[in-house]
């Protein structure tokens, strides 16, 4: 059966798909509701510092509310108190024009402890009361965890040569984590939260030093792009302190329910610019973790750990992402069909000393291969992808799945068309899903196919833009990129693209979520954005009768007063909750 033939309207989709908006508001189903369950700014104590519109709170402010540009998420229920659960949220970035009162680049030392305290992670305790879950201001378990905050390292690297710097000789300490994107939870009850656009916050005062291999590889720039901390904290200036770079990029553990616990970056993992990280189990019980780089043609990772997990004592896994196995894939280049590509694929080994990982070819040990995976992964002629964003295992067959938001490079720049990757200038993206053989994750081989080819067949009835069969003209959409499977096993799909409603976006409105049935290929779309947001970070309540969604930078483009709508007022990122009227399950 091909998956993207659009059988009779799926019984997996139980709610009336709806149309495209330019609105600042949320659009819904009839039937559904949403409301905000936190938003920027929020004090998370009590009597904590109220937030103020204006940019006008300082860093130490910044530092006790919820962070700002909300991304992946995670809830964890209490076990046995079906009405409480914490919720471990990422804040990505932020926007300087509404954090700081000059509204522009930071211009002191203060705005950059800001900025770094905007970013990171807020853990807040939930609740459900009369029906409608809602954030517990003054939990002992409400935490930050920011750019400034102590965490350290485990794994491989820890301790490397190249992760020492003159505030931490060990090279086992480390101060934040940062641009913060999606995120991965494990089955032993803890949260993953993946370091992203971590080079964009680094530049360099001297002008005459040359980034060399490995920062140009990690695409840092001398000029910071617009970032702007390395002018006033050190930490940040590659001509000052060139290791703190090798800091960052890292896939960081941290246990919700310990407060004081120290978030490790687990350098196992690979370093690389982390979308999310899917975790899954292998046929005799280890952990397998799914990991895209998510930039114009990197590649998508796998780690498989050494030991099983321990189902019953979540302390026993704690140090289980400190041992195991990294591996870049390689796709084949498919039966190259236009409507439904399909092709095989395998794993290939990121490990010191083999497939010629040597000193010879620059890797002098396993430290050194995972600080530099990316060039370790080309050494590997690993395939170059369309942006990989979230990859997530279907809990229905284990088939992953994971977008290739888009890539207008695809064509140029050693990038061949082909494979998995099939559009060159693609500016609407893709949805790749993989069978492992034997439906085993420790697998080497897969069978790949493209479950969607987003497209627009009102402005290109045929060719490439016209994307695969199951899109149509009630589901337009470009830039697939968060993605989650619901127990019922709908494939949610969420958009960070193109909102100008023009041209080859003609027609797609806000950015927006998706619902797809992924026996039949139908997709519906279920929620449209406010104006100039990403739609980004998604969770479900234990019973799945409310979905939380996050609504990134509202206001980014365009003008936004969500959700507040007070005349001129200050847009905020925010946690939305999703109820039915009938208190149902969601999209059933
Ligand atoms: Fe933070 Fe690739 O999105
Ligand atoms: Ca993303
Ligand atoms: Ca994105």
């Amino acid at each position: 059966m091909l998956a993207q033939s659009v059988s009779a309207a799926s019984p997996l989709l139980g709610f009336t798909g709806i149309a495209a908006s330019t609105a600042d508001d949320i659009a819904l189903p009839p039937g559904y509701k949403a409301r905000p369950l936190i938003s920027w700014g929020q004090p998370l104590q009590a009597g904590g510092p109220a937030f103020d519109a204006k940019g006008g709170n300082s860093a130490a402010e910044q530092e006790v509310q919820f962070g700002d540009n909300n991304d992946g998420m995670s809830l964890f229920p209490f076990p046995g108190e079906p009405d409480r659960a914490l919720m471990a949220i990422n804040n990505e970035y932020t926007n300087y024009k509404l954090l700081f009162s000059h509204g522009g680049a930071p211009q002191s030392a203060e705005d950059v402890r800001k900025a770094l305290a905007s970013e990171g992670v807020s853990v807040i305790e939930v609740r459900r009361q009369q029906g409608q879950w809602q954030f517990v201001q003054g939990s002992p378990y409400n935490r930050r965890i920011h750019g400034n905050s102590p965490l350290r390292f485990s794994g491989p690297a820890a301790g490397d040569a190249l992760l020492k710097t003159a505030a931490d000789p060990s090279g086992t300490q480390v101060l934040g984590t940062f641009q913060n994107c999606a995120n991965g939870k494990t089955p032993w009850g803890t949260y993953l939260t993946c370091e992203e656009n971590f080079t964009d916050c680094f530049g360099c005062s001297d002008p005459n030093q040359a980034m060399n291999t490995a920062q140009k590889r990690y695409g840092v720039s001398a000029a910071s792009k617009e970032v702007n901390w390395h002018p006033h904290d050190p930490r940040f200036d590659l001509a000052k302190n060139p290791n703190e770079l090798n800091r960052h990029g890292w896939v960081v553990e941290i246990d919700p329910f310990d407060p004081k616990s120290t978030p490790v970056k687990r350098t196992a993992l690979g370093r690389f610019k982390h979308e999310n990280a899917a975790v899954g189990q292998t046929a005799d019980g280890r952990a397998v973790v799914y990991m895209g780089d998510d930039e114009r043609g990197e590649f998508i990772y796998r780690f498989i750990s050494r030991d099983r997990i321990t189902p019953d004592n979540p302390k026993a896994n704690r140090d289980l992402l400190d041992h195991g196995t990294l591996y870049v894939a390689r796709f084949d280049e498919g039966d190259g069909s236009a409507e439904h590509p399909r092709g095989r694929g395998r794993w290939v080994e990121l490990s010191h000393g083999k497939h010629g990982l040597d000193a010879a070819a620059g890797f002098e040990s396993q430290a050194q291969v995972l600080i530099h995976a990316r060039q370790a992964a080309t050494l590997l002629k690993a395939t170059r992808m369309d942006r990989p964003e979230w990859i997530v295992i279907s809990p229905r067959d284990g088939q992953v799945y994971c977008t290739l938001t888009n890539n207008i490079k695809r064509g140029d720049d050693g990038q061949p068309v082909g494979g998995p990757n099939p559009r060159a200038k693609n500016v609407y993206g893709q949805i790749l899903r993989w069978r492992q053989l034997g439906n085993d994750h420790a697998a080497d081989t897969f069978e790949w196919d493209l479950f969607a080819v987003a497209g627009n067949p009102v402005a290109h009835t045929e060719g490439p833009g016209r994307g695969s069969p199951n899109i149509t003209a009630q589901n337009l959409f470009n830039s697939p990129d968060g993605l989650a499977f619901d127990d019922g096993g709908r494939l949610w799909i969420l958009t960070d693209g193109d909102m100008s409603n023009a041209g080859d976006f003609a027609g797609m409105g806000n950015n927006q979520m998706l619902a797809a049935d992924p026996a039949s290929g139908e997709i519906r779309r279920f929620m449209v954005g406010p104006v100039g947001c990403e739609v980004t970070g998604i969770a479900f309540s234990p019973d799945h009768k409310t979905l939380f969604v996050g609504i990134q930078h509202p206001g980014e483009s365009g003008v936004s007063t969500f959700p507040e709508h007070l005349p001129g007022g200050t847009p905020r990122s925010s946690v939305m909750a999703i109820t039915r009227d009938d208190g149902g399950v969601i999209g059933a």
